[in-house]
């Protein structure tokens, strides 16, 4: 269910630190990659051996620490993270992230980090009825961080109140729940992606500079939100999210053939390559030596068309990537070709379309709705697709 999810789980140093073990347990059973993040105090109450083995990943907790490869940390995980969990939370983790304090790696990275932070606190009943720690549950809330609240009954201090922290499955629940939830759970996504590369002769081609990061992040999206997926790739740059199918393509006609192979066992198909409208006409097998070189070029096969054909009920996602008149070209392209849907990006503008990390798209259905994203991650962008496609079910 949490295949291609990354879960960056911070642990604190209170008494409940060993039920974290549970949380890093089940989030690595339902198939989530999990960094854990000690405080200091944490690794008195519980060894990061032990995260260590249950995530089967290194631990994190000393901020000066040298690894092997260098990479700024704080930020490789902060940014790697679909969520960030932090159970349990102490009275103190949460007055130093309320008053943005950093300094250590847990407080650092989730400073560093924009996906969204579950926070479970755990704490003698009068330390969380402190009127100082309400202040800081509020700022934060209203900051949009989201509290698992702890239950009521018997602490470990030996007071009786509320303050024990949420049960580790309840945790991983609602952590589930941040993510979207398991709405793909059941459906089998085709994504394309990446340019198409056309032989020219025996050690030249043409191709184009789509990176197929657009089609990564909708893969990651989708198998996040529970569906299995299968990734026709073509020439990229960007990397491909583990738990894929993945299937690599040379030309356009390579990709047809996957995509037409595959077709049956899916529920929705998602274009998101850019494969090359044309090929040469007669490429050779030797390389090209002469002077002056006319290459003819001839179309090739129109995959989103013929998929469009043949698609019965499944869903069909196309995108249309032009340089001027965007919308007509979108809109007679979702007709043309049979789609449920057509995402509209302009390349020519900045921090749009090829190689970008971001992207500025209109997505249109065939009945008409039209949502713009503005310019924003491509990742959401990829969750805004998978949301309108909803709608189409
Ligand atoms: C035995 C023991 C248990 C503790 N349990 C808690 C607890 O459940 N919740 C809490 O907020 N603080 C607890 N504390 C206090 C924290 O460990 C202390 O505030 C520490 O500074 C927290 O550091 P950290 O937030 O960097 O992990 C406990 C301390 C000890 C010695």
């Amino acid at each position: 269910m949490l295949k291609g999810v990354t879960v960056a789980l911070g642990v604190t140093g209170g008494i409940a630190a060993y039920k974290a073990c549970e949380v890093c347990s089940s989030l690595v059973k339902l198939g989530a990659k999990v960094n854990v993040i000690m405080t200091k105090n944490a690794t008195e109450f519980v060894r990061p051996l032990t995260f260590e083995v249950l995530s089967n990943n290194p631990v994190t907790y000393d901020m000066w620490e040298r690894k092997r490869e260098w990479e700024v940390e704080h930020v490789s995980i902060a940014q790697s993270a679909d969520v960030i969990v932090v159970a349990p939370a102490t009275a103190n983790l949460i007055g130093k992230l309320a008053n943005g304090v950093c300094d250590d790696m847990l407080t650092t990275t989730i400073m560093a980090s924009n996906a969204p932070v579950v926070i479970c606190p755990a704490m003698n009943v009068v330390m969380y009825e402190n009127p100082i720690l309400q202040e800081n549950v509020e700022k934060l809330k209203k900051r949009g961080y989201i509290f698992v609240e702890p239950e009521e009954g018997r602490l470990a201090c030996g007071a009786v109140g509320r303050g024990r922290l949420a049960p580790p499955e309840h945790i991983v629940q609602e952590t589930i729940k941040v993510l979207g939830g398991a709405d793909y759970a059941n459906k089998k996504v085709l994504i394309t992606a990446g340019g198409t590369s056309e032989r020219i002769d025996g050690v030249r081609y043409i191709t184009n500079r789509s990176s197929g990061k657009m089609g990564a992040c909708i893969a990651r999206s989708a198998m996040r939100r529970g569906a299995e997926v299968i990734l026709v790739v073509g020439n990229v740059t960007a990397d491909m999210p583990k738990g894929a199918k993945i299937i690599r393509v040379e030309s356009t006609e390579d990709m047809y053939k996957a995509v037409m192979d595959n077709l049956s066992d899916v529920d929705i198909v998602i274009k998101s390559a850019a494969p090359a409208d044309y090929k040469v006409l007669n490429p050779t097998n030797k390389k090209i030596k002469d002077e002056k070189v006319c290459l003819e070029l001839t179309k090739n096969v129109d995959i989103a068309r013929e998929v469009g054909k043949v698609k019965g009920d499944k869903k069909l996602v196309i995108f249309a990537a032009e340089t001027e008149n965007l919308l007509d070209y979108a809109k007679s392209k979702l007709v043309s070709k049979n789609a449920d849907m057509v995402v509209a990006n302009d390349v020519t503008r900045e921090g749009a379309g090829f190689n970008h990390d971001t992207n500025d798209v209109v997505i249109i259905h065939k009945g008409g709705r039209e949502v713009s994203s503005g310019l924003v991650q491509k990742s959401q962008v990829a969750e805004m697709i998978l949301d309108e496609l909803k709608l189409e079910w």
